[in-house]
């Protein structure tokens, strides 16, 4: 089964991507990802509060820091590169380094050093709430615009950008980014909302794993956008087996990331989703990824509207009472 895919300019074997996790800051995990087959990896972040820190400070202490708290420990930049020099040494996929933000800043010259230590490709994550209520729609999406392009401006290799689904347009968003040179979108960052703790009435932390449930929100965008821009287009967020990444590269997508389902299940868990997505394909006689790739992408299917409006009414109106 030929399932060679192309991502931010890379040819990748396959188009199951270890998304970025924890899984990569342990060389014993990625290896067990590229031996169950993974096309790529992209690396945890690094993240723009870390960069503009102090080696090793506790992230509590520094100025603004709050917006982490407590007592981790902040990677430095040395202990990033390092990390991705002993990966790309000993994977033969292509190894993604992260960088996440939510402001324009010296820290995105550090793109070039990741670049200048053999880096093939870069995500930028742009985690930001829009939580100042004065701020426009406008202002949002030229924040996420203006940090893209100073990373982008730093470095020669191919820059996909990870976007939270919160945009008024998110259409127009992924146009504005392809204009500005992005190589690629990964749809969509999963956003961790606070939680209460009723026992001592405080605001706590709680990270959920996705379920394939999840996977539905970037599927109808990605069928939107397939056909509609040239830039790749990568599916994450709530893929867990082989028919949620079938689903997402019907709609087409170029890759799929898989995060969740690799901490819930072990690395080894991809090479399920890789070999049932080939006997589906291959019980269908297909031979190849591209004769399923965007069939059913909204310009393709026989039912655009499914994926707007239309869709909606209908599922309202059949709604039948037990
Ligand atoms: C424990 C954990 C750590 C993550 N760390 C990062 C990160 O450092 N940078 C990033 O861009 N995404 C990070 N993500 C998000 C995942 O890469 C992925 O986009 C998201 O979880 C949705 O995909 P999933 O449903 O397959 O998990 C993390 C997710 C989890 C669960």
């Amino acid at each position: 089964m030929d399932l060679r895919s192309r991502y931010l300019g890379l040819e990748l074997e396959n188009p199951f991507v270890a998304s970025s996790t924890p899984l990569s800051k342990n060389l014993d995990t990625a290896r067990q990802l590229e031996d169950a087959g993974a096309g790529a990896l992209v690396m945890h972040s690094l993240f723009q509060e870390e960069i503009e820190a102090n080696r090793g400070a506790d992230i509590g202490n520094i100025a603004g820091g709050d917006i982490l708290g407590g007592t981790h420990t902040m990677a430095s930049r040395e202990e990033y590169l390092a990390q991705f020099r002993q990966l790309r040494a000993a994977l033969d996929i292509p190894v993604i380094p992260s960088l996440n933000g939510s402001s324009a800043g010296d820290w995105v010259d550090f793109a070039a050093e990741l670049e200048a230590a053999g880096a093939p490709a870069l995500e930028l994550n742009v985690y930001y709430v829009a939580a100042d209520i004065t701020e426009s729609a406008a202002s949002v999406e030229r924040r996420v615009l203006d940090i893209f392009t100073a990373l982008a401006g730093r470095v020669d290799i191919p820059v996909g950008i990870k976007l939270s689904p919160y945009f008024s347009s998110l259409g127009k968003m992924v146009t504005a980014l392809e204009a500005s040179g992005a190589a690629g979108v990964a749809l969509f960052n999963r956003f961790y909302q606070p939680n209460i703790d009723l026992e001592s009435l405080s605001i706590s932390d709680s990270l959920e794993l996705s379920t394939s449930g999840d996977s539905l929100l970037a599927m109808r965008w990605i069928a939107i956008l397939h056909g509609r821009v040239q830039l790749s287009l990568a599916a994450t967020g709530g893929i867990h087996f082989a028919e949620d990444a079938l689903k997402m590269l019907l709609c087409g997508a170029d890759v799929t990331y898989l995060g969740s389902t690799l901490l819930a299940n072990g690395p080894g868990h991809l090479r399920r989703i890789r070999d049932n997505t080939v006997k589906w394909l291959g019980k269908r006689g297909f031979d190849s990824l591209t004769q399923i790739r965007g069939s059913l992408s909204q310009s393709n299917c026989d039912d655009p509207g499914a994926f707007a409006r239309g869709h909606y009414l209908r599922m309202l109106s059949g709604y039948r009472m037990k």
